[in-house]
């Protein structure tokens, strides 16, 4: 018989794996772990979470033995190329693990252009990415393909460059390498696969997408409330970052002001309150935003 619970696959250790399961608890989801540290079970919804390698990722959801994974996007890109098209479908950006794959070399190479890259070796963990970024600019270099410490390559004579993902830059500083060029843009995606879904999982892996768009719409959203001039409206709806209609309302006894209520999904800066106040409003409270939907 299929199994009655959701199953979401998340990376076991590394770069996303503490985030994801910040984000499943942001969503309200207790979770206790079960199999030892390989699985989580959710207490209030149906859901299992299997904690695999993250390149494995792909692969559990492809098969249907996961029905959702979070990955980065990087991991997705690298395993899809014509030959191999799984219908993987990418539901949402999940707004962490951002990181850049790029090309980079020793510090004080001249990098004239990618144009320099011709005839040299580049080293890397992402051989599909890079073969078809080189492909894209007619480009002849050699793909030395490692499983790890690519930023070693240099120092070792294996290769002239190489093409890493770029988080913080700390791993590209400590090897005195610098970057050139950025091939992909990445962050922590939901993934899922191409099949239906069986109809007992629907209600579960709805409200598993409804709440993470409510996890990430919400972050660094602020909820701003301030009074205004009347007159100054116009400009505060101007000044205030991605505000939807605010709410405007009478203060008692006061016909040229009124209360202005917003939702802001950007961040709210000092600049953003100077602004504000330039225009003559005055008690402008800034909130958080737990929940969103
Ligand atoms: C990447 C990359 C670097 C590091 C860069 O590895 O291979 O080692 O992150 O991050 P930094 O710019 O913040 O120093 P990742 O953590 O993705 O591990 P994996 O490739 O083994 O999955
Ligand atoms: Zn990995």
């Amino acid at each position: 018989m299929k199994s009655q619970r959701l199953h979401i696959a998340i990376q076991k250790s590394g770069r996303l794996a503490e985030k994801s399961l910040d984000l499943i608890r942001a969503a309200g989801f207790r979770l206790t772990r079960s199999a030892g540290d390989l699985a989580y079970s959710v207490e209030n919804a149906p859901i299992d979470l299997w904690c695999v390698r993250d390149d494995d990722i792909p692969t559990f959801v492809a098969d249907g033995v996961a029905d959702f994974g979070i990955v980065g996007r990087n991991v997705l890109a690298e395993r899809a190329d014509g030959a191999n098209d799984d219908g993987l479908v990418e539901v949402m950006p999940l707004g962490f693990g951002r990181c850049r794959l790029c090309i980079a070399a020793p510090e004080g190479f001249v990098y004239d252009g990618a144009r320099g890259l011709n005839g040299l070796r580049v080293a890397t963990t992402y051989p599909n990415l890079l073969r078809r970024f080189l492909k894209a600019r007619r480009l002849d270099a050699d793909i030395v393909t490692m499983r790890g410490a690519v930023e070693v390559a240099p120092r070792l004579k294996l290769a002239e460059a190489i093409c890493d993902l770029v988080s913080t830059g700390a791993t590209l500083d400590a090897n005195g390498l610098e970057a050139f060029e950025t091939i992909l843009e990445s962050e922590a995606v939901l993934v899922r696969g191409a099949g239906d879904l069986a109809p007992e999982l629907r209600r579960a892996a709805d409200s598993v997408v409804a709440r993470f768009k409510g996890v990430v719409a919400s972050q660094g959203a602020k909820y701003v409330m301030m009074n205004a001039p009347r007159a100054a409206l116009p400009e505060i709806i101007e000044i205030l970052p991605g505000a939807e209609a605010p709410t405007v309302t009478p203060l008692a006894g006061r016909d040229d002001a009124v209360a202005v209520h917003a939702v802001c999904q950007e961040s709210v800066f000092w600049e953003t309150l100077e602004a504000l106040k330039a225009t003559g409003a005055s008690a402008i409270l800034v909130l958080p935003i737990e929940k969103m939907m």
